[in-house]
């Protein structure tokens, strides 16, 4: 099975690794290169957050996934009472040279990007305890990223926005999915 990947859990060695990867160029493509250069060692120093690193038969790394939790309002509705302890995925991303492969010959849950999400959704569930969703952000222009956590992996788009410190102005949209 040539296109199987292994995966690795990352540590704090493993980011210069996962920092040599290229996203693209666009700015929600840069966003992920930045959370890797800038936030990952952080996150990594907590307790109950993973990053792991996706290899080809070929020994190339292909690129990373992320779980984390979070609290999330889910309705709108105000008052801490709303809020909502989910699994979270902060970033994901596949290197550039490894975008499509397989489009249109490989059916989606054993290209790359499905073989990560399937392991990260996996990953979420074993650690979920008693939280039974899992949670996204995409970036407004990052259509892409949205058609595929709708068509193919059964999230919905909240009805809200998601403002980010990192980038106060965007509104993100937020995507959840039972687990
Ligand atoms: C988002 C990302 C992980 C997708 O991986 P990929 O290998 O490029 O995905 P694919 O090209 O195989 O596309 C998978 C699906 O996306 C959708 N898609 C592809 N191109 C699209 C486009 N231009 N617009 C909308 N949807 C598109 C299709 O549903 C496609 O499935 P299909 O080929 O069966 O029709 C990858 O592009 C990436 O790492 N991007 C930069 C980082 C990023 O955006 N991370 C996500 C942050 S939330």
């Amino acid at each position: 099975m040539p296109n199987t990947l292994l995966w690795a859990d990352a540590t704090a060695d493993d980011l210069p690794l996962l920092q040599s990867l290229r996203f693209g160029n666009q700015p929600y493509e840069l966003e992920i290169s930045d959370w890797l250069s800038q936030d990952a060692g952080k996150f990594l120093g907590q307790n109950g957050n993973f990053i792991w690193a996706y290899f080809n038969r070929s020994g190339d790394c292909v690129g990373f996934t992320s779980l984390s939790t979070a609290l999330w309002n889910l309705t709108g509705s105000g008052g801490c009472s709303a809020l909502v302890d989910i699994m979270y995925i902060p970033a994901l991303g596949i290197d550039k040279r490894f975008h499509s492969v397989g489009s249109g010959e490989i059916p989606f849950p054993d290209r790359y990007l499905g073989q990560m999400l399937n392991h990260v959704i996996q990953e979420a569930t074993k650690r979920k305890r008693t939280r039974d969703k899992l949670g996204l952000l995409t970036h407004p222009d990052n259509g892409k990223a949205a058609d595929i956590y709708q068509s193919k992996c059964g999230f919905e788009k909240l009805p809200l926005y998601y403002f980010v410190d990192s980038n106060p102005e965007t509104p993100y949209f937020q995507w959840i999915r039972k687990i």
